[in-house]
């Protein structure tokens, strides 16, 4: 019984061209994600395209590349100051090894989640100019009680890449799901930048692509939920208004619940 039932899952993710979350088939998706007309759920065109039957259907996804334009790193990475390490760091190049490394098909985004992304990192960043916290390095950002991702002697976890990655449960979690030894090589993020990029798209999947149905202020609340109601309201107030720059540069509605 289970095995023909998994092998009918099987075939009818063949036939549905790509399955992206087998376990959500039958249109339990994600709200997120598209139900096609075979019942899988999925963001390529082959799910929000011609075969949609419920979802964000009207989303249309396209190819990172021509969203994340080099006219639209530019204009945010020409912000930061000539004295910034992030300018000779953070490229459009990277961001998009990043995405081709990360996306196992093809990488598929929508224009509101670039514009949710890049506005965290500007945000996390000042505009890219930061590729490590600052004065990071005195703070060691280690839950000597998580025994999943303990921390390795003598390396610090603190924050690091577009979006400012910190904490050993993150570094870890976030290596594990890029098949990278983060625990016991967490400055990778702030050297390599297409490995920084990496984590940012990590956060994208795993944080913004589940919350973006809530509304912006949700994903603030997921990247630093202190800011909110009223904890640091210049920050928040900050956030989106990179958000809405980026929507309206990308053409696309910023939607409701910005705040958090
Ligand atoms: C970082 O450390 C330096 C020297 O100890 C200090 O002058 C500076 O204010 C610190 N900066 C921050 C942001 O804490
Ligand atoms: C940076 O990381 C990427 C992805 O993990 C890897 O393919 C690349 O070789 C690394 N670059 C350098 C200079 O180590």
């Amino acid at each position: 019984m289970a095995l023909t039932k998994i092998s009918l899952v099987f075939l009818l993710c063949l036939f549905s061209f790509y399955c992206e979350t087998a376990k959500s088939q039958y249109c339990g998706c994600s709200p997120i994600l598209c139900c096609n007309q075979f019942g899988f759920c999925g963001s390529s065109t082959a799910f929000c395209g011609s075969s949609c039957r419920s979802g964000p259907c009207r989303i249309s996804r396209e190819p990172v590349d021509k969203i994340v334009t080099q006219k639209f790193f530019d204009g945010i990475i020409s912000q930061a100051g000539n004295g910034c390490p992030g300018k000779r760091f953070y490229t459009r190049d990277s961001f998009l090894e990043a995405a081709n490394l990360f996306f196992d098909v093809t990488s598929y985004v929508t224009r509101l989640e670039i514009a949710t992304m890049f506005a965290h990192f500007t945000r996390e960043t000042s505009n890219f100019c930061y590729i490590e916290e600052l004065n990071g390095s005195s703070i060691n950002y280690c839950d000597e009680n998580n025994n999943q991702y303990p921390c390795e002697q003598g390396k610090s976890y603190f924050g690091r890449g577009p979006l400012q990655l910190a904490w050993n449960y993150n570094y870890g979690q976030c290596g594990q799901s890029l098949g990278l030894d983060l625990l016991r090589q967490p400055e990778l993020v702030g050297s390599n930048s297409t490995v920084a990029f990496q984590t940012g798209l990590w956060f994208l999947t795993n944080t913004v692509r589940p919350l973006l149905n809530q509304g912006f202020g949700a994903t603030i609340r997921a990247i630093n939920g202190m800011e909110c109601n009223g904890g640091n309201s210049g920050a928040v107030n900050a956030r989106i208004g990179y958000y809405r720059d980026y929507c309206g540069q990308l053409g696309v509605d910023p939607g409701l619940n910005l705040s958090c």
